[in-house]
């Protein structure tokens, strides 16, 4: 990508991960927010996992933390965050009204040449952008929580997007050591949110009609099916469980469909079920700020641990 900054509109969870990631891959970032106060934290906290990054030796980037801190500055003027950037990241709330004002403001201050990206985990790019002069210009780029240790990007272009756009994206996303993949055209939930919702849903109807525990339906996955997806998806799982996919399907497409015709109606996510399923996580991770904290602190832990593994494994 040519020479520019890159602007984070919103300084919250995904945007100060994505000033992290940024910076990591030596870009110069102005991180804009609403929110002054909000700002100071951010760059405190920025700070703050830097140097605890930089101390279990997970710090991405060829730069000491000095050197990517100093690549980051803050600013409360959209004017000024997004004059003279190649790259703009929406990160505010998941609010349509508020996100199609911050891009019909961004519309009339942009440049012909900066992309326009959001970080929308379920807005469709027709409803955020359509009607913007610049439509030729937007994207989604959805990262996955947090950004820093899960490397993956949905990138889902307006169908007016320029396919220029969506290839100086995907190429951005790589260069910062992201893992993109595209969508050839928006669907509600996009791939990601897709998937795990169809998991949810089956997680919660196995434990609503009490086939399973709660505790033993999260290992199903985390010391099951979790296992082999943090190397190979499930189309490769079915490649490789078979002698390829046409004799995974005629050894167990039969048995696969008799399955898939026993799935429930779609779960309300309310009453027994949630109780029941609340109670039993809250007795294993109480609903306490620091307690919550702390468990998010040791996946992030496993999760930075993973990808160093993936790095070390990596076959192609
Ligand atoms: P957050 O609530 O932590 O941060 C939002 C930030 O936007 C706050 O700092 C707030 O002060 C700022 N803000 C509010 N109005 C603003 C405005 N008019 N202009 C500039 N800044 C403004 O939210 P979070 O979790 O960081 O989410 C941001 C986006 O990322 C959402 O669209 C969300 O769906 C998406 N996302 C979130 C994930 C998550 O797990 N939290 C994962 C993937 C995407």
């Amino acid at each position: 990508m040519e020479p520019g900054h890159v602007a984070i509109i919103g300084s919250g969870l995904i945007g100060r991960s994505w000033a992290m990631v940024f910076a990591a891959g030596g870009f110069k970032v102005k991180l804009y927010d609403v929110a002054q106060q909000q700002l100071t934290s951010a760059l405190e906290n920025i700070c703050k996992q830097m140097k605890e990054l930089e101390e279990s030796g997970f710090l991405k980037g060829s730069l000491s933390v000095e050197q990517q801190l100093a690549l980051i500055s803050i600013c409360t003027d959209l004017k000024a965050a997004v004059e003279g950037a190649t790259f703009i990241q929406e990160c505010t709330p998941e609010s349509l009204e508020l996100k199609k004002k911050i891009f019909s403001q961004l519309d009339l201050i942009v440049s012909d040449n900066a992309i326009l990206s959001s970080s929308t985990s379920c807005l469709l790019p027709s409803k955020l952008f359509t009607g913007l002069k610049h439509v030729k210009q937007c994207i989604v780029s959805h990262p996955v929580n947090p950004p820093y240790y899960v490397p993956l990007v949905e990138i889902v272009p307006h169908p007016e997007t320029d396919p220029f756009t969506t290839e100086r994206t995907y190429a951005l996303m790589r260069k910062i050591g992201q893992s993109p993949v595209k969508l050839n055209r928006e669907i509600e939930g996009f791939a990601l949110n897709r998937l795990q919702y169809a998991v949810i849903s089956e997680a919660w109807r196995l434990v609503g009609e009490g086939i399973i525990s709660p505790t033993d339906l999260d290992l199903v996955m985390s010391d099951g099916l979790g296992m082999r997806y943090a190397f190979i998806g499930p189309l490769e799982t079915m490649h490789l469980n078979a002698e390829g996919i046409s004799s995974y399907c005629e050894r167990y497409c039969e048995g696969m469909r008799l399955v898939l015709n026993t799935f429930g109606p779609v779960p309300e996510f309310s009453g027994e079920a949630e109780q029941k399923i609340s109670q039993a996580m809250s007795e294993r991770i109480p609903v306490v700020p620091k307690v919550l904290d702390a468990r998010r602190k040791w996946r992030d832990e496993c999760l930075a641990g993973l990808s160093k593994l993936k790095k070390q494994m990596k076959s192609d």
